[in-house]
């Protein structure tokens, strides 16, 4: 079909998670089409919700690439919980990539390479093939061993047999060794269903039917099928989900550009010149005019912007108008200030020209209401049991400082309670770590009292 031959990549690069403190959050909270007060583990913020809510369904109508938004907002008030909210809406289908401003001063290779990486990450391709396979529920298997090529004292498979089932025949089959590693590698056994396809020998399970006399679980790990239908050896339509980085690395590696697979992680210190990545984007418009695949433009997620440099934001501006790009979304606590890198000031630390492409979100401070069910429904999820004025003292901390204190003050109060042979958090515990562990006002305070005395 193309010239880029794909091949899955074991172990993958997973997106780095950084949603602990955001657990809670599971969504953005819309019960039949309405932003809920309270749903999702999001409480209040409606108005950014719903704007929110409204920016996924134009992301999904794929109305959306190349387009920018911004959340701005003080402090602790769910901006950044509210970008894992689209995330969650959007659901596994859709890229996702999350980075802090800041990530982009740590990284080994080139900005601009790293940014790149970055950027397709944030684009899918849904490949859609008519493949030649064999499909079916495997009945029996067994494996040929013979000897290690360089090692007689090792015993490796060299082949297999499989005997694959539909609803209307049964098929043995004798596979080569390259198969037969895959069996083993993927741990196949009777009852899971498989398809190996016919040219590339790749073997894909499906899931698994339930055997008679087996053993019943409540938690399945692989899918419930049923048997399939029809002959074995069939011609079938299979989707494939592929980031444009991962089809830039199958296409470096194919070229003998990045180092070879080493247990499962590519060693990916060189960058990717841009012939490979040209050669991508022609093979994904080609897939996609001929009907056989769709782009999905995903997010790719700044967060704490006003770090970015002007540099980075150059590229973004750039970026916002190639082809194929995908949604931008920018969060910020910051009003007026410097643009990194310059002397230039301007709204959010953001270049003008950007600026006026992006659409703005608010969050809003939060009342007395929020902030003590915002750390209630933290305290559930951390599992720590709240006293009545427990809860109480903690909202007004949440009130009078920060709500990112209020919560931050949980483990520690919980492990204090735990120290007192307590299950519950008492008024007392979240006294006592109140005052081991100092907000960021008092620690600004404290250190202005004692300016003489702090280092310069
Ligand atoms: N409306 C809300 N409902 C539920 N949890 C919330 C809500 N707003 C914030 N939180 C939680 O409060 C904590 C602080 O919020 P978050 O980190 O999203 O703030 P932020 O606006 O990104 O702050 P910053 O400007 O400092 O980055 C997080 O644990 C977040 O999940
Ligand atoms: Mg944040």
């Amino acid at each position: 079909m193309s010239s880029i031959r794909i091949e899955e990549v074991k172990g993958g690069e997973e997106e780095r998670r950084r949603i602990s403190v955001h657990s809670h959050i599971r969504g953005l909270g819309v019960v039949n089409g309405k932003v809920e007060k309270i749903a999702g583990g999001f409480v209040g913020q409606v108005e950014a919700r719903e704007a929110a809510a409204m920016v996924v369904k134009i992301i999904k109508a794929g109305k959306f690439s190349g387009k920018g938004v911004l959340i701005v907002g003080p402090p602790g008030t769910g901006k950044t919980a509210l970008a894992i909210g689209i995330a969650r809406e959007l659901g596994a289908d859709t890229p996702f990539v999350h980075l802090n401003a800041a990530e982009i001063y740590s990284v080994e290779i080139k900005k601009t390479e790293f940014l790149m990486r970055a950027l397709r990450k944030a684009i899918g391709l849904r490949i859609r093939e008519w493949r030649r396979v064999y499909e079916g529920v495997v009945k029996s298997i067994e494996f040929k061993y013979g000897k290690h090529p360089y090692n007689p004292y090792i015993q490796v498979p060299v082949g297999a047999t499989v005997k694959l089932k539909t609803t209307d025949e049964e098929k043995i089959l004798k596979v080569p060794q390259e198969i037969a590693a895959q069996l083993i590698e993927l741990g196949i056994s009777t009852g899971d269903v498989i398809m190996i396809d016919e040219e590339t020998g790749r073997v894909i399970v499906e899931g698994q039917v339930q055997g008679e006399g087996e053993e019943q679980y409540d938690i399945y790990v692989k899918h419930r099928l049923e048997v399939p239908k029809g002959p074995v050896h069939k011609e079938k339509e299979i989707t494939r989900f592929f980031t444009l980085h991962d089809l830039d690395l199958y296409q470096a590696r194919q070229q003998g550009l990045v180092s070879a697979m080493l247990f499962g992680v590519f060693t990916e210190e060189k960058e990717i010149p841009s012939e490979v990545r040209n050669a991508v984007d022609n093979f994904v418009k080609e897939t996609v005019d001929k009907g056989n695949g769709e782009l999905i433009p995903g997010v790719l997620f700044v967060d704490d912007a006003h770090m970015l440099d002007i540099e980075t934001w150059a590229f973004f501006t750039k970026a916002m108008e190639m082809e194929m790009s995908p949604i931008m979304i920018f969060a910020t606590n910051r009003g007026i200030t410097k643009i990194r890198g310059t002397d230039i000031e301007a709204p959010h630390g953001i270049p003008l020209d950007l600026l006026d492409r992006l659409i703005i979100i608010r969050t809003r401070p939060y009342n007395e209401d929020e902030v003590r069910e915002i750390v209630s429904i933290r305290a559930r999820e951390e599992g720590v049991k709240l006293d009545n004025d427990a809860l109480d003292y903690l909202t007004k901390i949440g009130v009078e400082n920060s709500l990112r204190y209020a919560i931050q003050l949980l483990t520690p109060a919980q492990i204090r309670a735990k120290e007192q042979n307590r299950s519950n958090v008492t008024k007392d515990d979240v006294e006592y770590v109140r005052k081991l562990f100092l907000s960021l006002r008092e620690s600004v305070e404290y250190v202005k009292q004692h300016e003489e005395l702090f280092l310069k």
